[in-house]
């Protein structure tokens, strides 16, 4: 599996963290920026970066990081095929995976801690979509995407 990682200034040294558990647990990724502390980046084009990838299908799955982790799971969920989830629990982090299909793992960097971050970035990663009468449901989702279902 390989992950998209992407972050604006305010989620910078929370993606950092991330970028060195993934080294640590040897899980492939793409860093997509930003580099440095003092780098500024507008989180729609932080998402817009990753989620690019995740959608060519050069990435499987995406974390995104930005202050709140809102706005970036915000322009994330306007690209075409992109499930983001901004998930600060447990519960969330691993429902979003069995029963949504998410694809983009959102995080506030200023809102959690590194060691909170870190576990929900596991059971993200690790958990598999449930299916059955969920895929109808992610199915619903797409196609109110796509136009399909309007009323
Ligand atoms: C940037 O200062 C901040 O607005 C951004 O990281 C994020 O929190 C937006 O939702």
């Amino acid at each position: 599996m390989k992950i998209a990682l992407s972050c604006d200034h305010g989620g910078f040294e929370l993606k950092e963290a991330i970028r060195a558990h993934l080294e640590e647990i040897g899980v492939e990724y793409h860093d997509f920026g930003t580099y440095a502390a003092d780098e500024a980046r507008d989180y729609p084009y932080a998402a817009l970066y990753a989620c690019n990838a995740i959608v060519a299908g050069e990435c499987d799955r995406g974390v995104l990081v930005c202050g709140t982790g809102i706005g970036i799971s915000m322009a994330a969920n306007k690209v075409k095929g992109i499930r983001a989830a901004c998930c600060s629990d447990y519960f969330s982090a691993k429902y979003t995976r069995l029963h949504n299909d998410a694809n983009a793992l959102c995080l506030g960097g200023r809102v959690l801690g590194p060691g909170l971050a870190i576990e929900l970035v596991d059971v993200f990663l690790k958990t598999e979509f449930e299916g059955g009468r969920h895929a109808r449901r992610v199915g619903q989702i797409m196609d109110i995407q796509d136009g399909k279902i309007t009323e």
